[in-house]
């Protein structure tokens, strides 16, 4: 661990910035068919199992650096300073589909599975969430946008570091939880050895709501801010899916829960749903978008007022 940290400085922050309802269904694994044809994979783009982050494939030491620079910058105070530019939404006016097809100028470094462009990953997972719940439209919808946050990598949204943008999340202003991948780089974050962030419960208290948690900046939080702040009629659950869909902490290792409160125990149902689709779907199945695009274009207008948000 040392050798990477003397070959490889984290990058500081340097950003275009200023100042500093739900159904309760168990998804067995075996039902997540696509076009008929297609079994849930066992392996990714790459033939490994999934989120294998000890795996020696062509993309593991950048996930290894990725995470380390992740977790020594993700502060209190950074995400502070980063909600609070980016709740401005003041950078680009445009449609989601126009942001689908921006966004395959991106490449996130933090995934270990994906290898397709990435409104294949979105299409993917929709029509695939399509395929087992076809009268959820909301949730069709939410498996086609619940990525677009990450065009914060791309120049005219400030072209942040891909650790301040992709890769598992987690709330800061309380101790960081030994479940989070790679959690031992948390020893270099100022945060930790800080009395007012390293306790279990830090600044908030016993079930205080998820909504009351600062979490590391990324893709995530930006796209639930764009989509309230654009006054979408999607329901919470859709919202809660796309501002927790990279906190495997707790959805997947069960962390963090004495913070929940009843709401998101509610949409923490939907968000197991919605998880398996995003993670399975990377997979080399082709989707045609061309094809797809009249549907996804009818649900972003049912749920979305204005023809073009403001990012
Ligand atoms: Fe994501
Ligand atoms: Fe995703």
């Amino acid at each position: 661990m040392t050798i990477l940290i003397e070959q490889q400085q984290p990058q500081q922050p340097e950003f275009g910035v200023e100042g500093g309802g739900g159904k309760d269904h168990v998804v067995d694994e075996k039902e997540l068919v696509l076009d008929g044809g297609f079994l849930v994979p066992h392996t990714n783009s790459f033939g490994q199992t999934f989120r294998d982050y000890d795996a020696e494939g062509e993309r593991q030491p950048g996930v290894d650096i990725f995470y380390q620079n992740n977790h020594i910058n993700q502060t209190y105070d950074f995400v502070q300073r980063m909600r609070k530019e980016y709740s401005k939404l003041n950078r680009v006016e445009m449609s989601i589909w126009e942001c689908c097809e921006l966004l395959n100028e991106v490449v996130d470094e933090s995934d270990p599975d994906l290898d397709v462009p990435q409104i294949e990953h979105l299409l993917q997972t929709a029509e695939a969430i399509r395929k087992d719940y076809p009268n959820e439209d909301w949730l069709h919808l939410t498996g086609l946008i619940h990525d677009l946050g990450k065009v914060l990598l791309l120049p005219c949204f400030g072209e942040l570091p891909q650790w301040a943008v992709v890769g598992d999340i987690f709330p800061v202003g309380c101790a960081f939880d030994k479940s989070i991948v790679h959690d031992k780089y948390f020893k270099e974050n100022p945060d930790y050895n800080n009395p007012a962030y390293n306790t279990q419960y830090g600044v908030y208290s016993e079930r205080c709501g998820l909504n009351n948690l600062l979490m590391s900046w990324g893709h995530d939080d930006y796209m639930y801010l764009v989509a309230k702040e654009n006054n979408t009629t999607l329901p919470s659950a859709a919202l809660f899916i796309i501002r927790y869909h990279s906190f495997y902490a707790l959805h997947t290792a069960g962390a963090y829960k004495h913070l929940m409160n009843e709401e998101d125990v509610e949409n923490l149902k939907w968000l197991r749903v919605f998880n398996k689709y995003d993670l399975y779907s990377k997979s080399k199945v082709r989707v045609d978008v061309e094809k797809l695009k009249p549907y996804y274009l009818s649900l972003i207008e049912k749920y979305f007022p204005a023809a073009k948000l403001r990012w």
